[in-house]
């Protein structure tokens, strides 16, 4: 496992060890070769995310959102399906370790965003996880960790960033950074 996550960092930005140093951006960069190194990633950020975290995941159709998402769920010991929740705005895992709750905005229509997406209070318990967060940038909370993927020229390959400016995520880049490390 170490070994693996240690070929697929890619860069870190942010001087995440430095704990006195704020503010600060964070910034992890990670390729993945297979899907399964994607969901690898999000059991990692699930392993380290706590309650009240807010996850958004942005990236064009079929980038791995859900794969990733899927990954979270594992660390958390989701006992339903993780799936592309096409057809409901949130999709609520509550037989885990601490509930997941799995977003996706891509249907949300004007009128729905219009009227309050009520989506933070309905999740203060548990993570919750946003794909296409940019439908309703306006609505949604910013102190959240964000996560960007890409596809590249390697068909099976993503290039996946982690990025959060703010510091209540400073223990989750360093742990994360650590795994990396093999520490
Ligand atoms: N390195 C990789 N990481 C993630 N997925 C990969 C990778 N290589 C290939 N894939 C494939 O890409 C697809 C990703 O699908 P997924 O549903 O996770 O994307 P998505 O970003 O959620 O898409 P949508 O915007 O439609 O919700 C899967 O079929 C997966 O097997
Ligand atoms: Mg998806």
């Amino acid at each position: 496992m170490i070994k693996i996550l240690q070929k697929l960092l890619k860069t870190v930005v942010g001087n995440i060890l430095d704990m006195n140093n704020l503010p600060q951006t964070y910034s992890i960069e990670i390729i993945t070769n297979i899907a399964k190194q994607t969901s690898t990633i999000g059991e990692l950020i699930g392993k380290y995310a706590k309650a009240g975290d807010i996850i958004s995941l942005k990236g064009e159709m079929g980038t791995g959102k859900t794969t990733l998402t899927q990954g979270i769920g594992i660390a958390l010991q989701v006992q339903s399906i993780v799936n592309s929740p096409t057809y409901i705005l949130l999709a609520k895992h509550t037989k885990s370790i601490i509930p997941l709750y799995h977003a996706d905005l891509f249907r949300l229509t004007d009128y729905e965003n219009s009227i309050e997406l009520d989506l933070t209070e309905e999740s203060k318990d548990g993570i919750l996880v946003i794909e296409w967060p940019e439908i309703a940038e306006n609505i949604l909370p910013t102190d959240r960790l964000e996560i960007e993927l890409y596809y590249t020229k390697q068909e099976m390959e993503r290039r996946i960033i982690l990025k959060s400016n703010n510091s209540k995520h400073k223990k989750l880049f360093k742990n994360i950074h650590n795994e990396f490390l093999g520490n």
